[in-house]
């Protein structure tokens, strides 16, 4: 064959060769390979390794379809079973304002847990009066922005309720209220995020008349309305039984509060605590499983207090906590007598949540899939409580791998610290296949910032 010839076929060939090329995936898609366990084809390969040339690691990647759709399938499943509805996002879970200004165009409202997290919402566009503040510990500066805003005290004492009076009276304002009631429901999670039950230091107890007692002070307060009533009861719940429980309780409150003090309430928040599978296979209550089992719960609660305040919702961790991945890059890889440790550039300043209540993340090593082993994924924290997993199976690792940390979009930013002089990690969020830096890399002049004496 001539050389004109042999062009001419490759010519005539190379679109049928290109058409047969495999679709890259794009950044989203590489995501979602990581979730599917198939970090191991190229294409997601190379994908992480683009965010990882790009901006670095550790790295905090979520991603924007996952919350949206979390936040679509939670209106869907209570919207048309409870029409006096207002969901809110629970902002502690993660406070990176792109991330909150999503749950917003969602039409979430917001609940914060400080002053700053009130700021935070201000800065995202939300106004005073569509956030509620539920903290037991509030200081006097944080109870005088909140009644001059607008917003609503989730109190939490009488002591709280005494300060708010006078602040009120001072600002010649009516602060908006609803007291956070302790329900004493276990809904059987980790016990350092149970809230709900008897010996937790949040609320006032149903238990002993502590709460009704808190209604009927208020009541007789001018410089307080009381909008409604609260209660959270804890994190990470997988299970509808704590809430079917805490609806009961509630309801009956409700129809004590009007029957005995002719209270009536707009609202009654049952909380956040919406659990999401941080295991392979795990199962956890759905939000239409929820809302299924809760529907009957509160149409009869409501039928018997003889009116239906409306239900408020307010999750964190459900709309971001499957969103999130952590990049992180292996360091090196060491084999003691007994364990093989595979250290990376992350610890619990990083991702705090293992090391703080054992908490479980599937880890995903990046392109590799020969020789498994039993590791530890080890931080880089300087405490020999830094292992971010433990006893997982993983392909063998070398210096320099990706390794994929899920479920990390809630309590895992959030919760990070620049302790052992670390500055704090990136955030991007990924939509299709482009990553906007959402929050720029922590500095080493960060860690200086507020210090009295700049070094040279
Ligand atoms: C009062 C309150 N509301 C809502 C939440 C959000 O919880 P989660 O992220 O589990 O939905 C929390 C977190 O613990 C909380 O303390």
């Amino acid at each position: 064959m001539s050389l004109r010839r042999l062009s001419l076929a490759l010519l005539l060939l190379a679109p049928g060769l290109l058409a047969q090329t495999p679709k890259q995936p794009t950044l989203q898609e590489a995501l979602l390979a990581a979730r599917a366990d198939r970090v191991g084809t190229p294409g997601a390969e190379a994908a992480f390794r683009r965010l990882a040339d790009a901006h670095g690691t550790p790295l905090y990647i979520y991603d924007q379809a996952h919350i949206q759709g979390q936040a679509a399938a939670l209106k869907a499943a209570f919207g048309p079973r409870f029409p006096k509805l207002r969901i809110l996002y629970a902002l502690k879970a993660n406070t990176n304002p792109a991330v909150i200004g999503l749950l917003r165009a969602e039409g979430l409202g917001a609940e914060v847990v400080s002053v700053g997290e009130i700021e935070t919402a201000l800065q995202v566009g939300y106004k005073g009066p569509e956030i509620m503040f539920t903290s037991s510990s509030k200081g006097p500066a944080e109870l005088r922005r909140a009644i001059a805003l607008g917003t609503v005290l989730n109190v939490d004492s009488m002591d709280e309720l005494s300060q708010i009076q006078v602040e009120a009276r001072r600002q010649k304002k009516q602060a908006r209220i609803s007291f956070r009631i302790n329900p004493g429901v276990d809904p059987h999670t980790i016990h350092q995020i149970n809230t709900g039950i008897a010996e937790s230091k949040f609320g006032l107890h149903l238990q002993g008349g502590l709460a009704f007692k808190a209604y009927e002070t208020a009541k007789g307060m001018p410089e307080v309305l009381i909008e409604g009533a609260h209660c959270h009861i804890g994190s990470q719940i997988t299970e509808t039984e704590g809430y079917l429980l805490t609806a009961r309780k509630m309801l009956a409150f409700v129809k004590e509060l009007k029957d005995k003090l002719d209270i009536r309430l707009g609202f009654l928040d049952l909380g956040g605590g919406l659990g999401i599978p941080y295991r392979d296979g795990q199962v956890v209550m759905s939000p239409e499983e929820l809302a299924q089992a809760l529907a009957p719960v509160w149409k009869e609660g409501v039928a018997a207090a003889g009116y239906e305040p409306t239900l408020w919702l307010e999750p964190g961790r459900f709309f971001v906590g499957g969103a999130g991945y952590l990049l992180v890059r292996v360091n090196t890889v060491k084999t003691t007598p007994l364990k093989t440790f595979v250290n990376v550039d992350a610890g619990f300043n990083t991702l705090m949540r293992p090391a703080m209540y054992q908490a479980y993340h599937r880890v995903r090593l990046i392109g590799r899939t020969a020789d498994p082993l039993t590791v530890d994924i080890a931080g880089d924290v300087c405490e020999t409580g830094d292992i971010l997993a433990e006893g997982r199976l993983l392909p063998k690792a070398k210096a320099g791998d990706l390794v994929v940390i899920l479920d990390a979009g809630a309590y895992g930013f959030s919760m990070s610290s620049e302790y052992n002089a670390r500055p704090l990690a990136a955030e991007v969020l990924v939509s299709g296949n482009t990553a906007k830096v959402v929050r720029r890399r922590g500095q080493f002049k960060d860690l200086f910032r507020s210090a009295a004496t700049a070094p040279k």
